[in-house]
């Protein structure tokens, strides 16, 4: 898997599309997308085209995708794959996640209410992560993983499943640089991808809080930036590559997408790389609480662990 991949989420249909073969173009060979991002079948287009055309082949791209929540059960998984799989025109993706420890029932996509959940006795994560082997047995997907897993759901898993996730992606950038967790997967070998590496601002202002920090704006970052002549996104970028972790950010400007790919090529020093580090604080643009609404069988104060 290429370190730096490019992000789907908030990409839109009829912008993703040039998004994506523009950033092949520029040399990423890793894209990121899920079902639930509902742009697939245009980044299929874009994969079809690239290969068409011979600027790639199949075999040197990386594609990640996503189950979502309302196709835990056993007997959804398979399915969800094949449709993501038609989406997206593959026969195979490279990593296939189980986006999130949380399961709905199948007409929900978003949860509007507690009753749209399942719970953990009636869609085990250890069964949806069983359908998930079954779908690498096949051949549908090359290799398996989860997303906003912590520490413990990763450590129940195990207990449950002799086989491990090969990759855990989760909300990463130096105001959350998820050291224990990252501790964890580096000794039990899972690769960590981090998403919202430049803080997603553009998502929907429902999901923003007020006075929100901004990593662009942040004095640290912005100075190692300037030392280096580079923007704050870059260093962003680098720091997540530096530290060991596949990062992905998302951009549809072609102009971003070059900046955010030539990043690969900064080299922090140590001691910027520590500045970086002081960073953390545990701060979380997205919080999980849409999976801790009232009725729900998730709590806020266990979500993350
Ligand atoms: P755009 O798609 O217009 O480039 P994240 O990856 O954390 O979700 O952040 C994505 C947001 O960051 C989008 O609003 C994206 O806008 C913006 N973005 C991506 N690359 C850069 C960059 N190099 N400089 C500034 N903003 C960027």
């Amino acid at each position: 898997m290429h370190a730096l991949g490019l992000g789907t989420w908030k990409s839109e249909p009829g912008e993703v599309y040039e998004a994506v073969k523009t950033a092949i173009e520029i040399g990423y060979r890793h894209i990121d997308c899920a079902f639930i991002y509902f742009n697939e079948s245009e980044i299929g287009q874009a994969i079809q085209d690239v290969i068409s055309s011979g600027t790639v082949k199949r075999e040197d791209l990386w594609i990640t995708s996503k189950l979502w929540n309302n196709a835990h059960l056993k007997d959804q998984v398979e399915p969800a794959l094949r449709n993501t799989l038609k989406d997206l025109q593959l026969d195979y993706v490279d990593l296939y996640l189980v986006h999130w420890p949380v399961a709905q029932k199948e007409h929900a996509t978003f949860p509007s209410s507690g009753d749209d959940f399942l719970t953990p006795e009636e869609a085990p994560i250890h069964s949806t992560w069983e359908a998930m082997i079954e779908s690498r047995n096949k051949g549908l997907t090359r290799h398996i993983g989860v997303s906003n897993f912590g520490v413990e759901r990763l450590k129940a898993l195990a207990a449950k499943s002799w086989v491990k996730p090969e990759c855990n992606q989760v909300e990463l950038h130096p105001l959350l640089a998820q050291n224990e967790l990252k501790a964890y997967c580096d000794a039990e070998g899972i690769h960590l991808t981090a998403y919202s590496p430049l803080g997603s601002k553009d998502r929907d202002p429902a999901m923003k809080r007020d006075n929100e920090p901004d990593l662009f704006e942040n004095p640290v970052i912005k100075s190692i930036a300037s030392t280096h002549g580079a923007s704050p996104a870059q260093i962003l970028i680098r720091w997540a590559i530096q530290r060991g972790t596949a990062v992905i950010p998302k951009s549809v400007n072609p102009g971003r997408l070059k900046q955010n790919f030539d990043a690969a090529r900064l080299q922090l020093s140590e001691h910027e790389m520590n500045q970086i580090n002081d960073l953390d604080k545990g701060y979380r643009f997205l919080d999980g609480s849409i999976w801790t609404m009232e009725g729900s069988p998730h709590n806020i104060s266990t979500f993350w662990d």
